[in-house]
């Protein structure tokens, strides 16, 4: 049965609703449904417009604790969203990446095995490894995975997310359904480095930074790795057209991306300067030139990268009738518009 967006008597629960997607999701199961929500999460700043809401009950709360994780699968949709996952932490610290990438949503996906809630647990692209430039199309059926060396901690993610998909698929009795997001951006992402968040976030949050701040924008190894960039906007309606097609939707993995939103990092950098340019009104050649650094240094020792991430969207057209529509420059420019306006006392 398809879930009723006017049943009251419906909750969903969250967890880590108070992070980039998960803030997203929160704001439009309000905004399109009546249901409830039971939110999750250890941090809660991005979601202090909701906090007092009569629809909502919001726990503070860690996953890692037993009795959260019994309580979180009393209800019968579940959606897990709680996760390390920037790459700057893969780096430094591989053992909590993994606890919080394996052990957590493992036992989460158990409680959910023996409740009968419906388990919507988010992975990853990153799954797909180590791609190469002249990697294709990445197909949930069909494409097999290939990491770097142990030695390389960057895997520690990855391969933490595709043994929970492992073992959720093998899990007898988990109503469960497995979403691979490919580089979704949009307002609210991660954070600016020393304000309310330390470490290197993820490239549209570290461009951001970079050109508030009028610095160089950093091109790892020249960026050259290619990403697909997907809308968050996009990625919510995925989530609504999942739900709509609940049976199509038990026991599938689905790729979640823009296909027609490849570009390269180089690339992404080069359109980011001329649209932070135009909202400025200034001209780009007075914006600093971006610099080439050594993923290693950067990131630290371990650093590795996936050259091309390209999703294969066949499957999540065929039987969900989702594809995702917001061009790339269109997310650059709302990213970058609310960057600027959430940042303005924060630039230096
Ligand atoms: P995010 O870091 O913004 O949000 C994660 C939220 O989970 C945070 O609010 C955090 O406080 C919370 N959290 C982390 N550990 C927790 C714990 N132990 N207990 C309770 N709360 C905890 O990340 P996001 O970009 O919103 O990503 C959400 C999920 O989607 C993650 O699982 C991530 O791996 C996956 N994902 C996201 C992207 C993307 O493009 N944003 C891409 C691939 C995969
Ligand atoms: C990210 C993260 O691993 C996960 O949050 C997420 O699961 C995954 O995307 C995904 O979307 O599936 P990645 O795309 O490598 O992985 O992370 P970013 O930090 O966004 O980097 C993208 C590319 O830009 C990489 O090649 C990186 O080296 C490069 N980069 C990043 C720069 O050139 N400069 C920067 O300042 C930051």
């Amino acid at each position: 049965m398809p879930l009723q967006f006017n049943d009251p008597a419906i909750t969903v629960a969250i967890v880590g609703c108070g992070g980039f997607i998960g803030s997203h999701l929160l704001d439009a199961v309000l905004c399109r449904t009546k249901w409830r929500v039971f939110g999750v999460d250890v941090d809660f700043y991005r979601i202090q417009h909701r906090l007092h809401d009569e629809r909502c009950e919001f726990l503070n709360a860690d996953l890692a604790d037993p009795g959260v994780v019994e309580r979180i699968a009393k209800f019968p949709v579940v959606v897990n969203l709680a996760a390390i996952c920037t790459p700057s932490r893969y780096m430094a610290e591989a053992p909590a990446v993994i606890r919080s990438n394996y052990d957590h949503p493992a036992a989460l996906a158990e409680a959910c095995a023996k409740s009968g809630a419906w388990l919507i647990h988010f992975s990853t692209s990153e799954v797909y490894g180590r791609t190469l430039e002249d990697s294709g199309e990445l197909d949930e059926e069909s494409t097999g995975f290939v990491f770097g060396p142990v030695a390389s901690s960057r895997w520690s993610y990855a391969t933490a997310k595709l043994l929970t998909e492992r073992f959720i698929a093998g899990l007898e009795g988990l109503n469960w359904t497995i979403v691979r997001p490919f580089n979704f951006v949009g307002p609210y992402m991660d954070f600016m480095p020393g304000v309310d968040g330390e470490g290197i976030p993820r490239v549209l949050a570290s461009f951001s930074t970079a050109l508030v701040r009028g610095e160089p924008l950093k091109l790892v190894n020249g960026g050259k790795a290619r990403r697909t960039f997907t809308s968050v906007f996009d990625a919510i309606d995925f989530m609504f057209a999942l739900f709509v097609a609940r049976e199509n939707a038990l026991s599938q993995i689905f790729n979640v991306g823009n296909p027609d939103n490849e570009v390269s990092i180089a690339d992404l950098a080069a359109r980011m300067r001329r649209i932070y340019a135009h909202l400025k009104g200034v001209p780009e050649e007075s914006l600093p030139v971006p610099e080439v650094v050594d993923g290693e240094a950067y990131y630290g020792r371990g650093y590795d990268d996936s050259m091309r991430r390209l999703p294969s969207v066949e499957k999540s057209s065929r039987l969900l009738g989702f594809r995702a529509q917001v061009p790339l420059d269109v997310v650059l420019e709302e990213s970058l518009n609310w960057f600027i306006g959430h940042y303005s006392d924060a630039a230096d």
